[in-house]
């Protein structure tokens, strides 16, 4: 193919100059969602200067779902598919599902399309990341708002919630500086940093949901290996039984914390 970019060769070369690890394959997938020849120029030279690939093609893969992403809003990770597994396991159909922190809600559309029938409902503070979770999840019934942490959730929620999913932000923020380029420049500062020790939102989110999980219900949160045991110690301070599950092969830790089936 020979286009305003030059042939498919020139394109992956481009790519690899700049840096691509996988210049062949993105280079099919950009001229597979470009539209006109200048399109394809314009996402080329994006992704030459170091924009994140799902960024210029407008979605990532994620659990077999072709989530969309828009430039701006945090992409989905692959190893948060441990979350979707391990929230799979734990949400019966007809569960009320609430995903906290959802920006673009790859993970509450991952485990609706895998649960099948769930009331979903995600929340995020940031706009553009609420527009793309509206987008992903109107297929799957799923309610969005915009807001802080659980603010914006109907009151009509509380103690109904079987599966509370949050992969909050939580790379300390003296670590900032040591994530990729792709991560520091192009996603929003509010996506990534969890504060001094990285815990600062998983800690409200740990204050919060005993108000929302039903008795018996479960709270998943991402962490990374080293803040699992404190974010352990986090939730069974916060009342919840808590289990730490990791994945070597997705380099994935899931905390879970379950509510008291009394209640509290
Ligand atoms: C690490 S990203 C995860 C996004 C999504 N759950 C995923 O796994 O792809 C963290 C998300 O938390 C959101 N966030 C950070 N602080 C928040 C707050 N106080 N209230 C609501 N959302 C918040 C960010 O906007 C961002 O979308």
């Amino acid at each position: 193919m020979v286009t305003s970019s030059g042939s498919f060769e020139e394109i992956a070369e481009r790519l690899r100059a700049a840096g691509c690890v996988f210049a062949e394959e993105e280079a099919r997938d950009l001229v597979e969602a470009a539209a006109t020849a200048d399109e394809l120029a314009v996402m080329v030279e994006r992704r030459a200067a170091g924009e994140p690939f799902e960024h210029v093609v407008g979605w990532v893969e994620f659990c077999g779902l072709r989530i969309v992403v828009e430039a701006g809003v945090f992409v989905p990770r692959l190893r948060t598919e441990l979350m979707v597994a391990e929230a799979v396991a734990r949400a019966r159909p007809g569960a009320v599902v609430v995903d906290l922190c959802c920006g673009a809600g790859a993970v509450g559309a991952a485990v609706a399309a895998s649960v099948g029938d769930v009331e979903l409902h995600a929340a995020d503070v940031d706009p553009a990341a609420v527009r793309c979770a509206r987008r992903n999840l109107a297929v799957l019934g799923g309610h969005v708002y915009q807001g802080d942490l659980d603010g914006p959730l109907p009151a009509g929620l509380q103690g109904r919630v079987a599966v509370l999913t949050a992969n909050v932000p939580y790379v300390p923020t003296g670590e900032i500086r040591l994530l990729p380029a792709e991560a520091r420049l192009h996603e929003p500062r509010v996506a990534l940093d969890g504060g001094p020790d990285g815990l600062d939102v998983l800690r409200r989110v740990v204050a919060v949901a005993p108000r929302w999980l039903a008795p018996g219900g479960h709270l998943l949160v991402e962490t990374s290996d080293a803040q699992a045991d404190q974010a352990s110690q986090v939730m069974a301070a916060g009342g919840l039984d808590s289990q730490v599950v990791r994945s070597d092969e997705l380099d994935a830790v899931v905390v879970v914390g379950r509510r008291h089936d009394g209640g509290r």
